[in-house]
């Protein structure tokens, strides 16, 4: 493709996460709950190529600002992402995604038996052991997830 064709083109308003690791896109797009049913564009590149990480994804929301709970959930998959805001076509705020220590709610255990996969009223809780390779541990079971168990657990 020529140097002076856009690939994708910008937004006026709305949310651009750039730098996903490559293959991850759709995952982002369903942690958001993204459905073809939702109002507004949203725009999906994949093995976009990228000085930094070689190749890499991006998903941009027009209309939509996304919150701290949900860049969260982006850093369980995408370490790398950055979150930009856009308005009126500017970048109005940059943020590179960072897991917390403790991660609530966004996720259900793997563990089919742990209590927080039953009807008790407990909201799943996990540590994060370590960032790289991700290594959650289930504060209820101990149960322990890794990179490849958390898309299914959405
Ligand atoms: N972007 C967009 N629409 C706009 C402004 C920016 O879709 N109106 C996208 C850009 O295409 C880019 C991302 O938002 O993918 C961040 O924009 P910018 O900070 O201008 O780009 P870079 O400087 O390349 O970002 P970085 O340093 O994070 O790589
Ligand atoms: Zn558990």
């Amino acid at each position: 493709m020529a140097e002076t064709t856009l690939r994708v083109s910008k937004i006026k308003d709305g949310t651009v996460i750039d730098h996903i690791t490559a293959g991850h896109a759709l995952d982002v797009i369903k942690i958001l709950g993204i459905t073809g049913h939702v109002n507004g564009i949203v725009t999906v590149g994949m093995n976009v190529p990228s000085k930094t990480l070689g190749s890499k994804d991006m998903v941009k929301i027009e209309g939509r600002e996304l919150k701290s709970p949900e860049v969260a959930k982006i850093a369980l998959l995408a370490p790398h992402a950055s979150i930009n805001i856009i308005r009126n076509y500017k970048v109005v705020n940059k943020q590179l995604v960072k897991l917390p220590d403790v991660i609530r709610e966004a996720i259900k255990c793997a563990n089919p038996a742990c209590i927080s996969n039953s009807k008790e009223p407990v909201k799943s809780t996990f540590y994060v052991e370590c960032k790289e390779p991700l290594r959650l541990r289930c504060h209820y079971c101990g149960y322990i997830m890794e990179k490849q168990d958390i898309p299914k657990q959405f």
